[in-house]
């Protein structure tokens, strides 16, 4: 595959400082090289570096940062289109604020192939806020509700193509705050939360998804939280909860991935070097993408007979 690397260097989305430093800290772990040693072509597009713009009032006052949040997303719709016409992106961050640019380019382009897109929400959080509903003001926790449509962001620029909620999954679930559980329940998106990943494991609604991407001949965007992981495997993110994917969890799902061969998109999203342990988090997350993109365990396909 040709892949394109585009750091995405926005962190006004979060609480915490130091998304910005996750697009360096996943090249020093060596993700460029990591994926040409499985035979991809792969270019770096450095770090997107848009004019934002200033601050913006809101009458949520929680809200931090709306001015150039918007403008994030703004740039990023743009960059995610241009990045998406041949080969796969992968989206470096980042808070998780950048999806709601990422998805909004994506889904453009799959519109402009005439696919519908999906999208797979790997993450401890469903992001499902609006504008009006979030407490901690935190945009991160918005960009679900924004691609998918939903009224209550008149400060965001329009979602181009607005993705069905019949196309989004979500896998890891397990801190949800009131407001959105509401807002989520009354939706089509399959939310798979740990409770049900314990009792049945987690290819089965996996398979699933992918089934019904395959069914459609859809487009692929996965959207990688690193806080889906467990934090005792992966400690550098700001938005930690315990009881997490684990590593073999967390390595089928990406080898289910590579072997649907449905993958149009990816993005890496709230890694804070900041808060890592000797770049142990970085490296698992380069791990793993090298599995999505094809690295194997054994040396046959790991698809259960
Ligand atoms: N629901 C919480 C909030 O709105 C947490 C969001 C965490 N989101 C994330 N992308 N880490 O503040
Ligand atoms: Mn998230
Ligand atoms: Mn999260
Ligand atoms: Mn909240």
């Amino acid at each position: 595959l040709d892949i394109t690397l585009v750091g995405v260097p926005v962190d006004c989305g979060s609480a915490y400082r130091g998304c910005l430093m996750g697009p360096d800290a996943l090249r020093v772990a060596g993700l460029a090289e990591s994926l040409s040693e499985l035979g991809h072509r792969v270019s770096d597009a450095g770090n997107l570096a848009p004019d934002l713009p200033g601050p913006r009032e809101h009458t949520n006052p929680a809200i931090h940062d709306l001015g150039p949040s918007a403008g994030w997303v703004s740039a990023l719709s743009d960059a995610a289109f241009a990045a998406s016409a041949d080969g796969p992106p992968i989206f470096l961050g980042g808070d998780h604020l950048m999806s709601a640019g990422t998805v909004s380019g994506v889904a453009r382009r799959a519109g402009k192939r005439g696919r519908p897109l999906f999208v797979l929400w790997l993450d401890a959080h469903t992001d499902f806020h609006d504008l009006n509903s979030t407490r901690s003001g935190n945009l991160h926790g918005t960009p679900v509700a924004y691609f998918t449509g939903r009224a209550g962001f008149e400060a965001f620029p329009p979602m181009p193509a607005p993705v069905a909620e019949e196309r989004v999954a979500m896998l890891g679930i397990r801190s949800v705050d009131a407001e959105e559980a509401a807002r989520i329940g009354g939706t089509a998106i399959a939310v798979t939360d740990m409770r049900a990943i314990d009792e049945v494991g987690i290819a089965r609604p996996l398979r699933a998804f992918l089934d019904r991407v395959a069914a459609e001949d859809g487009d692929l965007h996965v959207s990688f939280d690193v806080d889906f992981l467990d934090p005792d495997i992966a400690p550098a993110v700001g938005t930690t909860v315990p009881g997490g994917a684990t590593f073999r969890e967390a390595h089928l799902v990406m080898e289910m991935l590579h072997d649907s061969g449905r993958v149009t998109s990816l993005d890496i999203a709230e890694l804070n070097p900041f808060l890592d342990d000797r770049g142990r988090t970085a490296r698992l997350v380069v791990d793993l993408v090298a599995s999505l993109f094809g690295k194997r365990v054994m040396d046959r396909p790991t698809r259960a007979a």
